[in-house]
């Protein structure tokens, strides 16, 4: 049993001095009941809600990373190259939801809570992946088709849901495209260019759902607020 100020000041919403003046001004609710004064103790079994958002549990944390070039997206690497991991200070054991390559840029979410990177995994719940690829090459109108038809590449059918031509400079012979996908197979925007005969000299991930890194500057994260983790969950009962 923990005091609720601090279940609340855990979940990463606030500190626990404003967390007991939160549960003064009656914002919080144990188990629908609102709770208004302090050294209430509770449970993970309880359900706390701060202005009628559930907090997430005490044992669940939340990051979203701007994944710098060269470092791997993985919990261990045996090469010993540094991880996503060991760019976010916690105690608690994460892992990152999906996958960018080594040299991949951009928005990736680490976390220890399983149905939330599924979630954010699986197409079944159509969650924009945003990508702006450099290219080699002045894309064409049919191959940007191509993109948006889908394709099989490894017997895996894969599709872009947009395509946007950001730019095209015939000096230096590159595009830039933007692309948004809802799966996450391995290398996909890299092979999916590679079907349509482009090779990709940058990749950058800019979005995925609700998650961009516009203020996040390389190798910076945050916390996600219980909000943005009630919004992920709430596409589940879709
Ligand atoms: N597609 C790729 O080819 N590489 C990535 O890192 C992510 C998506």
């Amino acid at each position: 049993m923990e005091r609720l100020q601090k279940v609340i000041a855990n979940s990463g919403i606030t500190s626990r001095r404003k967390a007991e003046v939160m549960i003064q001004e009656g914002r919080v609710k144990v188990n629908g009941i609102k709770v208004k004064e302090l050294g209430v103790k509770v449970s993970t079994k309880d359900k706390v809600e701060v202005d009628d958002i559930l907090i997430s549990k005490k044992d669940h944390v939340y990051f979203l990373l701007n994944k710098p070039r060269g470092v791997i997206s993985s919990v261990e690497d045996d090469k010993k190259r540094k991880t996503v991991v060991d760019l976010i200070e916690t105690e608690t054991r994460i892992y990152p939801v999906g996958r960018l390559d080594y040299d991949t840029t951009g928005a990736i979410l680490l976390t220890n809570d399983g149905t939330f990177a599924n979630i954010i995994m699986h197409p079944q719940y159509e969650i924009d992946k945003v990508y702006i690829a450099k290219i080699r090459g002045l894309i064409k109108g049919d191959s940007i088709k191509k993109l948006k038809e889908g394709m099989i590449v490894e017997g895996r059918k894969m599709q872009a849901s947009k395509v946007k031509l950001r730019k095209s400079d015939a000096t230096t012979n590159t595009s830039i495209v933007e692309l948004t996908i809802h799966e996450g197979h391995n290398h996909q925007v890299k092979n999916m260019f590679a079907a349509v005969g482009y090779e990709v000299l940058k990749l950058k991930r800019k979005r995925i759902g609700i998650f961009t890194i516009d203020n996040l500057k390389s190798g910076e994260y945050r916390r996600l607020t219980p909000k943005e983790v009630q919004i992920i969950y709430s596409l589940e009962k879709r």
